[in-house]
This record gives structure tokens, C-alpha cells and sequence, in this order.
């Protein structure tokens, strides 16, 4: 029987347990570069016992930002900045990982302390024209994303292929592509947010094309030795939109282009989606995508260390990430493991403390 608190290795690559800190943007860079937020934050959260510590949504192009904010690694400028980041986590114990992605026809928009997060327009200069499969705006509100061409999704395929020989020479050891929460590539796998008619939309094979050629470009520069994770929302919550069956479908395919694992969130493309959020509501998804011979990664409430043994013991998923419990307590994994009777392996300085 498997535990929270056992070590899992997935290539070259030994996470001391199976607790992450799921990626969370913290939209506090100018230009995207890292910085000492970043660096304490995350390094506060591996040395709170964590396995593995996933940087935020990192852009791989300007144009691909939430927000003006956020982390960015389009450039070779980005990479030393970063290895601060990397130095930390590793330093710590913990495997130092990188969420990357484009923000599609979500980008363009303040921070969420600022206007209650609201969109920029095009013509304003703090904001920028966002793009999408397909000229589907997310809400009213938001602005109508412009068209890709075929030329253009190539590019963005590229940068995220170039951003992910840029995270390896800032020295990450687990690269996650974000293919969820309504940004580009959940455009374009969901029927919803894509109606186009080329080949890279209409069936199921063509909606997937985007993100499995996203992933093989990645592939080709990340090396065998490391693991390879995708983020996806692994429902729409909506009729008519990407389902559990549809991710299902998806899982063996990204496999086949050595993606080692898949964290299975969901929602994020459909404004006013009725989500039946509860204790552990996605572990559902995790569990669903599991069983076609992937590991998954489960996240989404879980708080309670109980929980979270549970779920790896149950087999539902192989890592338990913690996403808003990790804000509250970077030292919930040194806590979990006392809780259920495992080694803890505190830090020395601040043995007097557990
Ligand atoms: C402040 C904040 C920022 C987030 N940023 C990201 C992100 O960059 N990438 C991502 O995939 N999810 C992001 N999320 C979602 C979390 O990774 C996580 O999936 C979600 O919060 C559910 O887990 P929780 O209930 O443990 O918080 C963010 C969530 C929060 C609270």
C-alpha cells in the first residue's frame, strides 16, 4: 500500500513524498522576471516539507499573460532571475517544478486585487489584443479574441517548445504545460471556446491537435530524464462541452508523447458554469484518468492530511496537490506527516518547534 509520505520517482527524478504545492500566480513581476517575492514564497513552501513545488503560470509569451503581472519566461533575460527560484526549492529538498502556459482568450486583464480583476481592453495601454482559436469571447466583458492562423499557432508551439528549454536552464526539474481553467490550449480542446473548421478544429482529433503538437514540441528539448506533466481541466461542467470521457480519451494520447502524469483540475472556460464544489471534488476526475495507465495528480480542496493519505492509499492519484491551504500554512506537509505518525524530516533549525 502506497502513503502520502512515501517517495515517488518518475524518471530521474525522487520526489521525498507525494505533496506538491499546486501552481498559483502571484502577479507581483514586472515583465515577467522573478523576484525575492518569488523566491520566498516558494522557498518557504519547500522548506515546509513539501515534494514538489510548482512555480506559477509562467507566460511563454508576452501576449499569453493573465495580467500584465504575471511570470514570464519568453526571454533568455528570464532564465537567471529564475534559478534563484530553483536554487531555494532544491536547496530544501523538494523537486523544483514550472507551470507554463498562454492565456488565450483569458489574457489581458488586471490583477485580482485590482478593479475586482476585470478585463483591459485592447486600446488601453495597460492591456493587449487577446487571441483564441476561434472569435468566442469568454463573457461580456471580456474582449473577443482575434483568430490564430495555422502560421501563428506554430509560433506559439514554438515558444512553448523554447520556454521549456529555458526552464531547464533555469534549472527545473518538472515542467507542467497548462492545458486547463479556459485558457489557450483548453480553447482549443473545448467545443465551446473552438468552431473552427480547419485541422485544428470540428472532431475531437482536431480540437486535441493543438495541445498533443504543443506537447511533442515540448518533448523534443525536455530531456528523457525528466518528468513531463499537463494540467487539464478534465470537464467543461457544462452540456454540450469537454467531459470526463473526453479526458479520458485524451489520457492514452498524451502518453503516447510521454507526458508522465496529468493534474486533473477542471472548469475555467464557461462563465457561470454551475462547478459542485466540495471536499476533494475533482479527485473524481484524477481517479477517472488513472485508470487508462496514467499518473495523475489530484487537487482541489483537499486540506486535511487524512484526506489527502486517502487519496494516495485509495489509489485515486499518485501526488496530492495543495493549492489555498499551502497560502495558509506553508508548513502543511511537516504538520500532515506528524498527524499521521510518519518521519518528519524538519528542518534542524526549527526542530525545537515540531
Ligand atoms: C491565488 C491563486 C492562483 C492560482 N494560479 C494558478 C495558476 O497559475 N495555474 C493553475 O493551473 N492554477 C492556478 N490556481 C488554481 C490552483 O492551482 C488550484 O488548482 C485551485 O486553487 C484548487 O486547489 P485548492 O482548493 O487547494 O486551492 C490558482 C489558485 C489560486 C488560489
Amino acid at each position: 500500500m502506497t502513503h502520502l509520505f512515501d517517495p515517488l520517482t518518475i524518471r530521474g527524478v525522487t520526489l521525498r513524498n507525494r505533496v506538491g504545492v499546486s501552481p498559483m500566480c502571484m502577479y507581483s513581476y514586472e515583465d515577467g522576471l522573478s523576484n525575492d517575492w518569488q523566491v520566498t514564497h516558494l522557498g518557504a513552501r519547500a522548506v515546509g516539507g513539501a515534494g514538489l513545488v510548482i512555480a506559477e503560470a509562467t507566460a511563454v509569451d508576452p501576449a499569453g499573460r493573465i495580467t500584465p503581472h504575471d511570470a514570464g519566461l519568453w526571454s533568455d533575460d528570464h532564465i537567471e532571475p529564475l534559478t534563484r527560484v530553483t536554487k531555494v526549492i532544491k536547496t530544501n529538498g523538494a523537486v523544483p517544478g514550472i507551470q507554463i502556459g498562454h492565456a488565450g482568450r483569458k489574457a489581458s486583464t488586471n490583477r485580482p486585487w485590482t478593479d475586482n480583476g476585470q478585463p483591459i481592453p485592447a486600446d488601453n495601454p495597460a492591456g493587449w489584443p487577446v487571441v483564441g482559436p476561434s472569435p468566442v469571447a469568454f463573457n461580456c466583458g471580456y474582449q473577443v479574441p482575434r483568430e490564430l492562423t495555422v502560421d501563428e499557432i506554430h509560433t506559439i508551439q514554438n515558444q512553448f517548445r523554447d520556454t521549456a528549454r529555458r526552464a531547464l536552464a533555469a534549472g527545473f526539474e518538472w515542467l507542467e504545460v497548462h492545458a486547463a481553467h479556459g485558457y489557450l490550449l483548453h480553447n482549443f480542446y473545448s467545443p465551446l471556446s473552438n468552431h473552427r473548421m480547419d485541422d485544428y478544429g470540428g472532431s475531437f482529433e482536431n480540437r486535441v491537435r493543438m495541445l498533443i503538437e504543443t506537447v511533442r514540441a515540448v518533448r523534443q528539448v525536455w530531456p528523457e530524464n525528466l518528468p513531463l506533466a499537463v494540467r487539464i481541466s478534465g470537464t467543461d461542467w457544462t452540456d454540450g462541452g469537454w467531459s470526463v470521457d473526453d479526458s479520458v480519451k485524451l489520457a492514452p494520447m498524451l502518453k503516447a508523447e510521454g507526458v508522465d502524469l496529468l493534474d486533473c483540475s477542471s472548469g475555467g472556460n464557461v462563465h457561470g458554469a454551475k462547478i459542485p464544489t466540495g471536499p476533494g471534488y475533482q479527485v473524481p476526475l484524477a481517479e477517472a484518468v488513472r485508470g487508462t495507465g496514467i499518473m495523475t495528480a489530484a487537487v482541489g480542496l483537499i486540506t486535511l492530511p487524512e484526506q489527502a493519505e486517502e487519496i494516495i492509499r485509495d489509489e485515486q492519484a499518485d501526488i496530492v496537490l495543495l493549492g489555498r491551504e499551502m497560502l495558509r500554512n506553508p508548513y502543511w506537509a511537516l504538520q500532515a506527516a506528524q498527524k499521521l505518525g510518519r518521519k518528519v524530516d524538519v528542518p534542524p533549525q526549527y526542530l525545537r518547534a515540531f
